[in-house]
């Protein structure tokens, strides 16, 4: 008996450890969204700005927010966003996408990269965080 306690116990700490840096990360992400913040919108109502909107990243194909002027590099890279190629470009936008338009330098931590994505990639297509 004391022994299933002890496991119960366990597991429960271990949960509780992993949804706590989840929402860490997203935290995180949030702060360093800040870097994006003077191009880019994000959530409900988010609207084009120098750069375009960024809802429902997560699967959207390059070049696809509505009513926003991309330059030519950046629609035919014939890149479909996900975690991957969005983490390769982030830390050099100008290396993956060759004449793109957004004049930002990167970012190269990589723990700001993943915090930066489990940020990102939360919101669905109308700005609503995923369930
Ligand atoms: C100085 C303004 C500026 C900053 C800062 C900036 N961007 Fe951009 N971003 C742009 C512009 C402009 C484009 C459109 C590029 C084009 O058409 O060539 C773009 C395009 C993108 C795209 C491609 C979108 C698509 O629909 O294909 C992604 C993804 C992106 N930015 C993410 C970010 C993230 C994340 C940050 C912050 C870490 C960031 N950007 C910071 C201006 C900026």
């Amino acid at each position: 008996m004391k022994k299933l306690t002890f496991g119960a116990l366990m597991i429960l700490t271990v949960t509780v450890t992993a949804s706590t840096a989840m929402a860490q990360d997203v935290a995180a992400g949030k702060s360093s969204f800040n870097k994006c913040l003077a191009c880019h919108a994000i959530g409900e109502g988010a609207k084009n700005k120098v750069g375009p909107e960024l809802n429902g990243l997560d699967g959207r194909k390059s070049g696809t927010a509505p009513d926003y002027n991309y330059s030519d590099a950046n629609k035919n890279s014939g890149i479909t966003w996900n975690e991957a190629v969005f983490k390769e470009y982030i830390k050099d936008p100008k290396a993956k996408i060759p004449g793109t338009k957004m004049a930002f330098a990167g970012i190269k931590n990589e723990t700001e990269i993943n915090n930066l994505w489990a940020y990102v990639s939360q919101f669905d297509k109308d700005g609503k965080i995923k369930q």
